[in-house]
């Protein structure tokens, strides 16, 4: 059997204003988050022979995982989901300024692109590589966005599209993925730190 273990970035300066897109700082309770994260990490993977650690390339995941002790890689494929035109924007700002978009989106989130950007369709395709690698490792921590790992969690639970723009992926937890070796299915537990 092999586990996967998955967690947003600790909050955001951005998810503080409620702004989308970016490339942030972690706010103090983020930062606090990183180090509820590794001294989790630390404690229950640090002597698990072969765990490793992805990221993205933006700064908050990079934040996030400072103070894990684990080699690391940072991939450009786990950035998040291109807001386009919308970067920068509260959805309330999208609301007033791209009333049509909004509405689009509302009408069909999966295969709905922002000006300039991405959809979670276009996501899917750009997080394909990374699925691939996942589908053969044990105990990695991805430590992602919301988007991202809504992309890779319904990959690997087998979740439709429909459903797959409102996996719940909470700040500030832990998502450890087990996989069973007898049919192959696996199991989502939901691991809250406190910060
Ligand atoms: O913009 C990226 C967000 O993390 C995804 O949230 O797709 O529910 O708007 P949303």
């Amino acid at each position: 059997s092999r586990t996967l273990y998955f967690s947003r970035h600790g909050e955001s300066e951005y998810n503080v204003l409620g702004k989308v897109g970016g490339d942030a700082d972690l706010s103090p309770r983020g930062y606090q988050y990183a180090d509820s994260l590794a001294e989790y990490v630390n404690g229950t993977l640090g002597n698990t022979p072969g765990f490793k650690l992805w990221t993205s390339c933006l700064k908050r995941t990079i934040q996030t995982a400072k103070n894990i002790e684990a080699p690391r890689e940072h991939l450009d494929a786990l950035n998040e989901l291109d807001t386009g035109v919308c970067d920068g924007l509260t959805y309330e700002e999208i609301a007033e300024r791209y009333p049509i978009e909004f509405a689009a989106r509302d009408d069909d989130k999966f295969h709905y692109r922002y000006p300039e950007g991405e959809s979670y369709f276009d996501l899917l395709l750009r997080v394909k590589p990374v699925l691939d690698r996942l589908k053969v490792e044990n105990n990695v921590l991805v430590i992602a966005h919301q988007a991202v790992l809504r992309c890779l969690l319904a990959a690997l639970l087998k979740k439709d599209e429909k459903e797959l723009p409102y996996i719940h992926t909470p700040l500030h937890t832990v998502m450890r993925l087990s996989f069973k070796p007898a049919d192959g299915g696996c199991h989502l537990d939901l691991i809250p730190l406190s910060i």
